[in-house]
């Protein structure tokens, strides 16, 4: 049996709504001609027959002619029934460059035992879910499947939410919130419907309002409701740290904290190189007195999305990336710290119920806590600005 009759087979199972006694063909299992035949063979072999979709025993034909055992009867001997659930489930909705771009960062890191794709472009759909189990014999993870449907969630730990419609000309930014409300509006109630126990990443823009959305429109507690938020911009103001210093981004610490996108805030204070302070030995770091010209770093961070757009369209490896990464705490319960998006009412003297990104522990359970860093006056002082400026667009979003 090929890798790809496998997955044609595990998608016929799923969409009979599995965990049915039936197999395709609407044979019962396990396959007893009588009870009395049933109790005849527990008590003989002190266990039930072999589970199986298509005995290695021929089946009997109502016309009396037994049916020839096939050549996947006569190759396999069952011994248990395979397991109907996933354990580590991820569905990414939306199979635009940024979802596949995920899916396929995830899959790379071997992450999840099935992926799902859900989008409404049928046709793209079925095509990328065909690309991808074509790769199947480089992956680890045997159930790639896709649809319309919400069913084909279903059982998922992680949903990664990158649809959205995109901005168009002369559009204004709350105009584009209300129409990625509205999709949002669909897609959530038919996540949690399917996977009520998921942990729902939101990518889509703007994230960290998409993020309270979801929030509101889920009812799910606020730990399994996390932005992807700035964890790409952090990401991106390592790597141009680390060119910078001629140091690799994972020795470069440094945190880019609020708003992701235009009023992000950079943590000058928290930059450092194996503990050393960047901000003590040039402490006139991310000011514009610096003759360095660190407060540029930042600036690059904001306006690289801009950049990577204007050249080629979109941005998504990065942001594959960095959601993979995340993945991978999370199925991995690392409990590493990560600059995501999560509600920050009653920290930094925030007020109102927004989502910004903050140092997060993440586990299995979704976002466990919030790393308190010790942030200077000016520096709050900006997250209390984006808080504000996020609020100011929320509090006119309708029907949530
Ligand atoms: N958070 C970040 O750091 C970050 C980085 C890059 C992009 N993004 C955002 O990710 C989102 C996706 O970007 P993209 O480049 O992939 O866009 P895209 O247009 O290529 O893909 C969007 C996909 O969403 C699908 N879609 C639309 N409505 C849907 C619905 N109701 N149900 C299911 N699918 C639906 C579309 O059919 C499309 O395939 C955008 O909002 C973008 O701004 C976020």
């Amino acid at each position: 049996m090929s890798d790809f009759t496998c997955f044609l087979y595990v998608f016929s199972t799923y969409s009979n709504g599995s965990g049915s006694d039936s197999d395709s063909d609407g044979n019962s299992w396990p396959p007893y001609r009588s009870p009395q035949e049933k109790e005849e063979k527990i008590r003989a072999t002190g266990e039930e027959a072999p589970p199986t979709q298509q005995s290695a025993r021929p089946r009997p034909d109502p016309r009396g002619i037994q049916k020839m055992a096939s050549l996947k009867d006569k190759l396999i001997t069952p011994v248990t029934q395979p397991a109907t659930k996933p354990n580590n489930k991820v569905t990414v909705v939306g199979v635009g460059q940024v979802g596949m771009a995920c899916a396929i960062s995830v899959l790379e890191k071997g992450l999840c035992d099935e992926l799902a794709l859900v989008d409404v472009l049928e046709d793209k759909l079925k095509g990328e879910m065909m690309d991808l189990q074509h790769g199947s014999l480089f992956l680890k993870t045997h159930k790639i499947i896709a649809g319309k449907d919400y069913a084909v969630t279903a059982n998922s730990k992680v949903v990664v939410v990158t649809a959205g419609v995109r901005q168009q000309e002369g559009e204004s930014r709350l105009d584009l919130v209300q129409r990625n409300v509205n999709v949002f509006k669909f897609i959530i109630p038919q996540v949690v419907k399917h996977s009520p126990d998921c942990i729902i990443l939101v990518v889509s823009n703007p994230v960290d309002i998409l993020t309270y959305v979801t929030w509101k429109l889920s009812g799910l507690p606020k730990h399994r409701v996390i932005g992807s938020g700035c964890n790409l911009d952090s990401a991106r103001f390592r790597f141009l740290m680390a060119e910078k210093l001629g140091v690799h981004p994972t020795s470069c610490h440094g945190w880019i904290l609020g708003e992701h996108g235009d009023s992000s805030v950079a943590v000058w204070s928290g930059v450092n190189v194996a503990g050393v302070s960047l901000q003590q030995l040039n402490p006139d770091m991310g000011t514009d007195q610096d003759p360095e010209g660190w407060k540029q770093v930042h600036k690059e961070v904001v306006d690289s999305a801009y950049e990577v757009i204007k050249l080629k369209g979109y941005t998504n490896w990065a942001i594959g990336l960095s959601v993979a990464d995340l993945l991978e705490t999370i199925f991995g319960n690392l409990c590493r710290v990560h600059p995501v998006s999560t509600m920050v009412k009653g920290m930094y003297g925030i007020e109102n119920e927004v989502f910004l990104s903050l140092p997060c522990v993440l586990g299995s359970v979704g976002l466990t806590s919030v790393i308190n860093q010790k942030l200077k006056d000016d520096e709050v002082a900006q997250l209390q600005k984006s808080a504000t400026t996020l609020w100011n667009v929320q509090k006119d979003i309708k029907d949530l």
